[in-house]
């Protein structure tokens, strides 16, 4: 199955882009599953959606989210916890009750349990209907990264050294960043009935190029991306400049 693509020339369309396809997608199904994901990538997006709220009357009120992951051993309040991150760049400034909004608590004291509750909730709601992801330098999506099997279910799992030095940058030092995480598994992602992956930047082509024009396989885990029927990339001419075209993509 090929992955489809959406290629624009700057970060800035790429925004534009995935958040009006989400705006559609929501005014289409006001109660809509979303998966979202956090970093740099779709801070412009999440932007656009609270502008679309505030300036266009695009009411968040009755969807339900789930995110791809959080670090384990940071408290909500933490300024770099996952949970954190998505209440400063999206949900504290839409209608979103807070109770519709899904983090896995990366303090739970039972963390196989808290992955095994994480995957109920995602059923009970019926599936997520659109998942929004980023990439990571080494393929990774979500924290499953190099070796994570495509039927890889919530759990915990040790961050990638080289995605330590990556996330580095939001920490005073290097030692301050979690080395374990609790993140969705490749099978929880390809579940949801669509996928988005966004990517911006030369740093990103490499990964992008092994997940589309690579064969699948667990060393590049966005590779198992082509498993899904329905999974579009939004890419900036930086992050496609790898890429081979054939006729299919
Ligand atoms: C975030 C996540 C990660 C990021 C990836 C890219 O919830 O699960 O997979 O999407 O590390 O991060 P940025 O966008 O910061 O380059």
């Amino acid at each position: 199955m090929a992955i489809q693509l959406d290629i624009v020339e700057t970060p800035d369309k790429v925004a534009q882009k995935a958040a009006s396809l989400v705006a559609d997608f929501i005014q289409a199904k006001p109660n809509a599953v979303l998966g979202l994901a956090t970093g740099s990538t779709p801070v412009p997006t999440y932007r656009r959606l609270v502008q679309m709220h505030h300036k266009n009357g695009l009411s968040l009120a009755h969807i339900t989210t789930f995110n791809l992951d959080e670090y384990v051993g940071l408290p909500e309040s933490h300024g770099q916890s996952y949970r954190f991150f998505m209440d400063q760049n999206l949900f504290q400034h839409i209608d979103i009750p807070p109770e519709q909004t899904h983090v896995p608590n990366g303090l739970a004291p039972d963390p196989d349990q808290e992955c095994k509750a994480f995957e109920s909730k995602i059923q009970s709601a019926g599936g997520v209907d659109l998942w929004l992801l980023g990439i990571g330098h080494n393929g990774h999506i979500a924290f499953n990264e190099p070796g994570s099997s495509s039927d890889s279910r919530t759990r915990l799992i040790n961050i990638a050294p080289e995605t330590i030095t990556a996330n580095s940058r939001f920490f005073d030092h290097l030692s301050q960043v979690p080395r374990q995480a609790l993140t969705v598994g490749i099978a929880t992602i390809l579940e949801a009935r669509k996928i988005l992956l966004l990517a911006t930047g030369k740093d990103k082509a490499l990964a992008v190029s092994k997940a589309v024009n690579g064969p699948i396989s667990a060393n590049w885990p966005a590779s198992a991306l082509q498993h899904h029927p329905d999974c579009t990339f939004i890419l900036d001419q930086e992050a496609a400049s790898l890429m081979t075209f054939t006729n299919s993509t």
